[in-house]
Formats: C-alpha cells, structure tokens, sequence
C-alpha cells in the first residue's frame, strides 16, 4: 500500500510515519508537508532514507502541484494531518487556519477523487465538539455529538469535517474521520502545554497557566493515537467517524505540579497569567465505538507515557533547542535545497 501522508514533520505525522514503517514495512510512505514554523525536517532524518520513504515539500494549498505529484506517484491511501494547529495562534491569526484547514482539505480530496485513492482519511480534534461543562462528568463525547465549536481553530477542523462527509456522500468518496483527544509524547512542538511547560522548567523560566488553571483535558499518548488510525486505515468502515480517547481527564494545574514534581522544580515558578480568550472547560471522550468495533485500547497509561516524555524530551534537548532558537528552520535548506521528491 502506497500511503501519502500530509503534515509529516510535525508531531503526530512524524510519529504515525516512525509506527507505520515499523508496523508496516511491506507499505510504503510519501510525506507531504510544507515545513511551517511547526514542521521540522529533522524530526525524520532516522527514516531520511529508508526505500520505502520520501519526503516532499509542498503546500496541501497549492492545487496544481497536489495534482502534480498525484499523478505522479498515484497513492492508495491519504491520512491528512496538515494542519495548523494552535489554538492561541488562530485566536491572534485565524485568516491562514481557514486555507490550510478546510481548503487544503478541499484540494487533498478533489486530488483524492480525480485519481481513485481507496481511502481519505481525515485527522480531527475533539475540540470540533466543542467544550463540556466542569459541574457534568457524566457527559462525554460521542460521535454524534453535535459540532459546537468555540476557537478559529475547532471551527477550521469541523469546517473541513463537514466537507469530508459532503464529499462522501456527494461524490462517494471513500473517508473516514478520526476524532482524538490531546496528545503528548516525543516530538510535540514547544508552545503546546506539555513540551512548553517541560522546556520552561528545565531553564528555571515562569510556567505560564492560563486562569486558575482548572480546564479539564483528556490526555493520550501519541503513539496510541497512531495505532487508532492505523486500525482505521485497515479495518475501519467508510463514511464513519471514530472518536479517539483513553479516559485520562486532567486539570491543567494537576499536569504543570507533576511536571514540576518529575524535575525536582518549585511550584513558585507557576504564574497564573491573563485567561485564553473562549477558553474551553472541558474536553472528554468517549471511545467506546473504536473499541467495540476495531477492538481499540491504549497501551500507556498517563503516569508512565509523562514520565517517557520528560525523559524524551531531557534526551534530546538539541531537538527543542534548536526549535527555541530558530536554527531547525535552516535545516532543510542546508540539507536540501529548493524543489524535489527526497
Ligand atoms: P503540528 O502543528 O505539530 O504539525 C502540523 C504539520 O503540518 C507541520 O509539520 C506543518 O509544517 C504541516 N503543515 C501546516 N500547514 C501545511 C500546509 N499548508 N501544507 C503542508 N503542510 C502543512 O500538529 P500536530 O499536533 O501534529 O497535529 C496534527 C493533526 O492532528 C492536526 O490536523 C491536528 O488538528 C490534529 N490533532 C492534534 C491533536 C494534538 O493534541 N496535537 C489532537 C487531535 C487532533
Ligand atoms: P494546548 O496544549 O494549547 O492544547 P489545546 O488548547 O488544543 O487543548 O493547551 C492545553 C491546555 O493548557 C489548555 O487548556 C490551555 C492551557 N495552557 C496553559 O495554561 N498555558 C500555556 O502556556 C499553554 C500553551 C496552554
């Protein structure tokens, strides 16, 4: 199976490519991504040249390369995680998450449909359902839960949701959704929670928490979310939505004190800072469908997938410097110049 994969080089992409060719490795990957602020080339430099995978530059925007590099290389499978993806971020910018988000998705499957891919898959957030109230744990997440979207960013995601359900109804396409709770794990960009919270104690800097710090998520570690898709990818049925989750629901503060408590840090460098702007509450999933129907579970459990992270991320603090100090963004220049399939 030839799998073309979007956003590669950013976190989730990058640790769905290291499991797929492991799990995998009679398939082969082609990685599209664009190199954003967020996507960093090294980040795949283990699997740089491995036969069964390349790596192209190239904007899910631009409709005429897409098509390009479709005929091309005519893959049997799309898994789009391009994506931008900072909550904070769409709040201050929302104008670029509505091009790459829903027409990025847009040109993926026009591409997707003109050359018969067997299946476009569609990597979404829970926050398309928007956010829970704290005073109900009762209440979850299911998948025919309605869309109710509160940032730039969740309201991008269920844009492009909706469109990929137009298109499987409209033109047949053959989709699937995948809805996960937040990740975290090796090789999340430092602005997102974990990895930011981790990088700030290291050097003894202030630990931001938004609020009183009491918002409620429900935490997954990535390589779990990997393994949701790949089951999706293989057995999962066409025109279905399938909600990703492990039933690990944590306060912000409660995550930023075991940060503090795993690196032997002071709870004073916590400042309580100015609110997220329609900050969601509560984020909970209920992943029973992907459970009964692909026999889904996660395999790590929150107290040793964070205690993996820290340690990957006190590892490999070249990785996260560099992307503090801006140098990972010349990588591929140095590497590899303008144009071309790697
Ligand atoms: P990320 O920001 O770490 O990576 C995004 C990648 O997409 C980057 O490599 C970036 O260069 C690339 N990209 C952005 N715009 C592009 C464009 N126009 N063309 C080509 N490439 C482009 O994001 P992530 O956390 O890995 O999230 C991946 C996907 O998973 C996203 O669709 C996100 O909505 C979804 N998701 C994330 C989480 C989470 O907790 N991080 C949870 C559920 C779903
Ligand atoms: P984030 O990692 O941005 O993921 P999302 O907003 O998609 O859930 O944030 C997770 C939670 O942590 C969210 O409630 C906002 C909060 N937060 C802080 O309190 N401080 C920070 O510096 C960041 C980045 C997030």
């Amino acid at each position: 199976m030839k799998i073309l994969v979007t956003g590669g080089a950013g976190f989730i992409g990058s640790n769905f490519i290291f499991y797929e060719l492991e799990k995998h490795p009679e398939d082969s990957i082609l990685c599209v991504d664009c190199l954003t602020y967020a996507g960093n080339l090294s980040t795949l430099e283990p699997v740089m040249e491995q036969e069964n995978f390349s790596f192209v530059k190239m904007d899910i925007r631009d409709r005429e390369g897409i098509f390009d590099l479709f005929e091309k290389t005519r893959p049997d499978v799309v898994v789009n995680f391009a994506a931008e993806s900072h909550v904070d971020r769409s709040i201050e910018n929302p104008q670029v998450f509505l091009e790459t988000n829903i027409i990025g998705t847009s040109i993926l499957m026009d591409a997707a449909k003109a050359y018969g891919v067997k299946r476009y898959h569609q990597v979404s957030t829970d926050e398309v359902y928007g956010d829970l109230p704290m005073d109900r744990p009762d209440l979850f997440f299911y998948e025919d839960t309605p869309l109710h979207t509160s940032s730039p960013y969740s309201s991008s995601k269920a844009s492009a949701d909706l469109l990929v359900m137009a298109y499987h109804r409209t033109y047949g396409l053959p989709v699937t959704i995948s809805r996960c709770s937040n990740n975290y794990g090796p090789y999340q960009f430092p602005e997102k929670l974990i990895p930011l919270m981790i990088a700030n104690a290291l050097a003894d800097k202030p630990l931001p928490v938004y609020g009183e710090g009491l918002n409620i998520r429900d935490w997954l570690y990535v390589q779990d979310h990997c393994k949701a898709i790949d089951l999706i990818l293989r057995k999962g049925r066409v025109g279905e939505v399938y909600n990703i989750g492990g039933h690990n629901e944590m306060r912000n503060i409660d995550i930023v004190k075991l940060i503090c408590d795993e690196l032997g840090k002071p709870y004073d460098l916590i400042r309580h800072v100015e609110d997220r702007k329609g900050h969601d509450q509560r984020y909970a999933i209920d992943p029973g469908k992907i459970h009964k129907e692909l026999g889904w579970l996660p395999d790590t459990k929150f107290a040793d997938g964070i205690r993996l992270t820290i340690q990957w991320y006190l590892d490999h603090k070249d990785w996260w410097e560099n992307i503090i100090s801006g140098d990972y963004q010349k990588y591929y220049e140095k590497m590899y110049g303008e144009g071309g399939i790697h």
